[in-house]
């Protein structure tokens, strides 16, 4: 236990260390930009994870995935973090979030049928599902950010329109900006669910990284016909080897209908690495939280000095943090600033209507490197 007060902050990896990295975040550009980009964090494996994968390989444990630590490790952590009582006999280990919700979308709609979004929202809330043949319908944030149930009531009806089958994805809490989604907002969205016949995929992968003031609430405990997928591997820093899991609500006909399918399962490291992060990753976990709470107040106050015309979102929750540009730099702002600032944002327009002028800036680095970060887009609206 660390002394009240303080924490291991796990933001300490130098920055020549982390350029060693063969990873996209550290790879896509040129050596001399700093990348703030996806959603891969600056950190080293947390122990517990770094010894069950280490144990893993030294023991030849190469095989394919169970599931039953898993489900359980899972169901503990979400018991322990959110008060939540997960029915672990409709959780199901599946080989990704995004392939998650996709099969589960292509469980609850037909060829060519409609999928609901919050815009701006993750780019592949767009791309796997067109790829899977189905349409998208926007129902954008509001200016706020927040969810806009009129919005999203118009949509369900316009979705359905003639009896077709639609459902809707939401992303809770929100990439970007991280809004964290209130009960009474959820609640609502039940309440369309139900009235429209649209049935509701959460993508809860951001669900632990939650700020003090603001409450990850779990979709399926205000809708039994929902479905959720959750995975450690953004809050432990696990992209490399995918694993998660998706949870059906006691009355989503849905899941049944995916469980009775044939389905790819998760990598077995994946799964070996989050089982241990759930069950022994806490200590990990709370540092984690420290810093990243540090960061996105480090950030607002970064910006309000250095960067004159530009508004940031405080987060409630998720690293991905949303910067709007106004009229500075065009609609794709992250464009000028890898080329004349030598850093790297995701550019707002990927994330649909609502991200013009806007770009996403990934907090989960040490102080060092947001406070170079935020320089050098000061450099390049300094330039005008
Ligand atoms: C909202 C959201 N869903 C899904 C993913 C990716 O999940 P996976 O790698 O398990 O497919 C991300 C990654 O950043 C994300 O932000």
């Amino acid at each position: 236990m660390t002394p009240a007060g303080t924490f291991t902050d796990p933001f300490t990896v130098p920055l020549a260390r982390l350029r060693e990295r063969t990873s996209a975040k550290w790879r896509h550009y040129d050596a001399d930009v700093l990348p703030l980009w996806v959603a891969e964090m600056d950190v080293d494996l947390a122990d517990p994870i770094r010894e069950a994968l280490e144990r893993a390989i030294r023991d030849g444990d190469m095989g394919y995935p169970g599931s039953t630590p898993y489900v359980e490790a899972f169901g503990s952590f979400a018991r322990d973090t959110w008060g939540w009582q997960v029915d672990e006999a409709r959780v199901a280990p599946v080989q990704s979030v995004i392939l998650g919700y996709v099969d589960a979308l292509i469980e609850l709609t037909d060829a060519g049928g409609e999928v609901i979004v919050n815009p701006p929202v993750y780019p592949p809330f767009f791309q796997y599902l067109i790829q899977a043949d189905r349409a998208i319908r926007e129902a954008p944030l509001g200016a706020d950010m927040r969810l806009d149930l009129a919005a999203i009531d118009r949509a369900m009806a316009e979705a359905t329109a003639g009896g077709r089958r639609a459902a809707y994805l939401l992303c809770s809490p929100h990439n970007p900006g991280g809004t964290v989604h209130t009960r009474e907002e959820l609640a609502a969205v039940a309440e369309l669910s139900r009235r429209h016949g649209v049935p509701v995929v959460s993508d809860e992968i951001h669900a632990p990284i939650v700020y003090p003031g603001a409450t990850f609430v779990p979709y399926l405990e205000v809708d039994p016909t929902g479905m959720a997928l959750h995975a450690a591997s953004k809050t432990w820093n696990l992209a490399a080897i995918p694993a998660a899991l998706l949870v059906g609500g006691p009355e989503a006909a849905g899941f049944d209908s995916y469980r009775a399918g044939k389905h790819h399962s998760p990598t077995h490291l994946g799964v070996i690495a989050q089982t241990a992060a759930y069950n022994e990753g806490r200590d990990w976990y709370a540092g984690l939280m420290a810093g990243l709470d540090r960061n996105r107040l480090l950030v607002r106050d970064l910006v309000a000095e250095h960067l004159p015309g530009v508004s940031y979102l405080v987060p409630e929750g998720t690293y991905l943090t949303w910067l709007g540009f106004g009229d500075l730099l065009g609609d794709e702002p992250a464009y000028a600033l890898i080329e004349r600032g030598r850093v790297a944002l995701n550019n707002g327009p990927y994330f649909g209507t609502g991200g013009a002028r806007h770009a996403r800036l990934n907090i989960a680095t040490s102080p060092a490197i947001l406070e170079e970060a935020v320089r050098r887009i000061g450099t390049v609206l300094a330039q005008g």
